[in-house]
C-alpha cells in the first residue's frame, strides 16, 4: 500500500463540498485536516472492504438490495482492492476517512448500487467492525511471533541447562542458578502473555454491524449471517455498546504493555550482562552500534530501544483509557483517536518480537565469566546454612554461623569452598568433609531438584514440557 502522510493525499479545495443540503458553508481546510482520519485509517482498507462485502451479501440475501446491485458492488470492490494494492488508489482528504473514500470510489465506479451499500449501516458500526477485524488479525500474527520467540528462547535455554550463573536478588549475588533456568522465567512470562491475548481475542471477535448509528436499524437484517461470513464468534448484543466502547482495544493495549514490560526486563538484563563490568554475553554485531567518538564502544542499541519503546506502548494504553473515560453513550468522534495508538502498538510489537527472536539466536554466552561471578559472591552460603540445619542446627543459628564464615572468607579473599575443614570448624563442629559437596556451584544447583527448581535435570524437563505445550515450530 502506498505510504500516506498528512501531506500526501489529494486536497480538492475548490470542490470542498458541504456535508449535505443542511449545511450553509463548507468546513475550512484546517478543520478538514483536523477532522480527517484517512491519513491513518487507510490501514483498515482491506477490512473495510471485507466488512462491506459481507454486509452487501446480507442485504441481497434479505431482499434489501437486488442481486444485480450486489454483483455491481462486488465488481467495484474488486477493482478498488486492486487499486489499493497497486498503490494507485486516489485517497482524498476531502472524503474524510477510509470508509467514505472507498464508498465514494465505489459509487464513481458502479453508480447507484454503490449508493445502496450504506443501507442499514452507519460508519459507527462500520468502523467498529473494521477495527475488530484488524485487531483479530493482528492478535493472531502476534501470537505466532511470540511462539517463534519462545522457540528461540527454549533453544538457548537448552544449550545452557548446565551453564552456571549467579542468580540475583536486589542485583546482589544470591544463589547459583542455571542460565537456562533464568531464561525459562521469560518463557513463562511469554506463555502468560499469549494466554492473555487469546482471551482478549474472544472479546474482540464479536460483530458490531447491525447496530447502525446507535439504536439498530428498521431494515430486515441478518446479523448472524454477517458474523458467520466474517468469522466472528458472535454478535455484540447491545447496539449502543457495539458502536461506542473500545474496551477490546484497551484490553489489547494492556496485554501489549505487559508483553513489552517483560521484554523490557529481559532487555535491561541483556544490557547489564553485555557491560564489561559483567561480561556475561555478547550480542551479535548486527544488533549493536558504535560510538561516533569512542572507538572501543559497542552499544546494545536494540535492547535499549526495546526498553525505551515500552514507554511508548504504556503511553498508548493510557491514551486509550483517557480517551474512553467520560464519553457519554453512544459513539463520539473522540473514538477516531483510538487508531493511531492502536496501530503503533501493533507495529511496534511486531517489529520487537521479530528482532528479539533473531537477537537471541545470535547471542554469545561467556560461561567462564558467569561462573566467576557466581564464585565471587558467596552464592553457596545458603547451601552451607541448609547443610548445618540438616545436621541439627536451628536455622537462625546456622544463618549466623555462615555469616561469620563468609566474613572470614572475605578477609582471606577466598570462596567458602576454599576454606579448609579446620577453618570451618572454628564456626561449627558439626561440619564434616561432605560439606564440600554442597559448597560447590554444581552441588548447589543439583540439590534444587524439584519442579520449578534450578537443577539442570529439572531445567531440561521444563524445556521439554514447554516445547510440548508450544507445539512444533512448523506451525509458526
Ligand atoms: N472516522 C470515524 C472514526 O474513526 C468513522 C466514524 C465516523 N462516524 C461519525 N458519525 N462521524 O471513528
Amino acid at each position: 500500500m502506498k505510504f500516506l502522510n498528512r501531506e500526501s493525499y489529494t486536497v480538492v479545495e475548490k470542490d470542498n463540498k458541504t456535508w449535505s443540503g443542511r449545511f450553509n458553508e463548507p468546513v475550512s481546510e484546517l478543520v478538514q485536516r483536523y477532522t480527517a482520519s484517512v491519513g491513518f485509517d487507510h490501514k483498515l482498507a482491506e477490512y473495510d472492504i471485507q466488512g462491506s462485502l459481507a454486509h452487501a451479501r446480507m442485504l441481497a440475501a434479505t431482499g434489501n438490495i437486488s442481486a444485480a446491485d450486489l454483483a455491481a458492488i462486488e465488481k467495484g470492490m474488486a477493482q478498488i482492492r486492486d487499486e489499493i494494492e497497486k498503490g494507485v488508489f486516489d485517497w482524498q482528504l476531502e472524503r474524510e476517512d477510509v470508509h467514505l473514500n472507498i464508498e465514494q470510489r465505489l459509487t464513481a465506479l458502479v453508480g447507484d448500487a454503490g449508493k445502496k451499500l450504506h443501507t442499514a449501516r452507519s460508519r459507527n458500526d462500520q468502523v467498529a467492525t473494521d477495527i475488530r477485524l484488524y485487531l483479530r488479525a493482528a492478535i493472531d500474527d502476534i501470537i505466532g511471533l511470540i511462539r517463534a520467540l519462545q522457540h528461540a528462547l527454549l533453544d538457548l535455554a537448552e544449550q545452557h541447562a548446565d551453564t552456571i550463573m549467579p542468580g540475583f536478588t536486589h542485583l546482589q549475588v544470591a544463589q547459583p542458578i542455571a542460565f537456562g533456568h533464568h531464561l525459562l522465567a521469560y518463557q513463562e512470562m511469554l506463555q502468560r502473555d499469549t494466554q492473555r491475548l487469546q482471551d482478549c481475542r474472544k472479546r474482540v471477535n464479536q460483530l458490531p454491524l447491525g447496530a447502525a448509528a446507535l439504536a439498530g436499524t428498521s431494515y430486515p437484517i441478518d446479523r448472524a449471517s454477517v458474523a458467520r461470513e466474517l468469522g466472528f464468534d458472535g454478535i455484540c448484543r447491545n447496539s449502543l455498546d457495539a458502536v461506542s466502547d473500545r474496551d477490546f482495544a484497551i484490553e489489547f493495549c494492556a496485554c501489549a504493555a505487559l508483553l513489552m514490560t517483560h521484554l523490557s526486563r529481559l532487555s535491561e538484563e541483556l544490557i547489564l550482562w553485555m557491560s564489561p563490568a559483567f561480561g556475561f554475553i555478547q550480542l551479535a554485531d548486527r544488533f549493536c552500534t558504535g560510538s561516533s567518538i569512542m572507538p572501543q564502544k559497542k552499544n546494545p542499541d536494540v535492547p535499549e530501544l526495546v526498553r525505551g519503546k515500552t514507554g511508548r506502548i504504556n503511553g498508548h494504553l493510557v491514551a486509550l483509557l483517557t480517551l474512553m473515560k467520560s464519553q457519554p453513550l453512544a459513539y463520539n468522534k473522540d473514538n477516531q483517536e483510538d487508531k493511531e495508538p492502536l496501530f503503533d502498538t501493533v507495529d511496534t510489537l511486531r517489529d520487537t518480537l521479530r528482532i528479539y527472536a533473531d537477537m537471541l539466536t545470535g547471542l554469545h554466552v561467556n560461561q567462564a565469566a558467569m561462573r566467576q561471578a557466581a564464585l565471587r559472591g558467596y552464592a553457596t552460603a545458603t547451601d552451607l546454612a541448609d547443610y548445618l540445619v540438616k545436621k541439627g542446627v536451628p536455622f537462625r543459628d546456622a544463618h549466623e554461623i555462615v555469616a561469620q564464615a563468609v566474613r572470614f572468607a572475605e578477609n582471606k579473599r577466598c570462596d567458602l569452598s576454599d576454606l579448609s575443614l579446620a577453618e570451618l570448624h572454628q564456626f561449627s563442629n558439626v561440619i564434616e568433609t561432605d560439606v564440600f559437596q554442597v559448597l560447590t556451584l554444581e552441588g548447589s544447583l543439583q540439590s534444587r531438584d524439584h519442579p520449578g527448581g534450578t537443577a539442570p535435570r529439572q531445567v531440561r524437563l521444563a524445556i521439554s514440557q514447554a516445547r510440548e505445550a508450544l507445539g512444533s515450530r512448523d506451525n509458526d
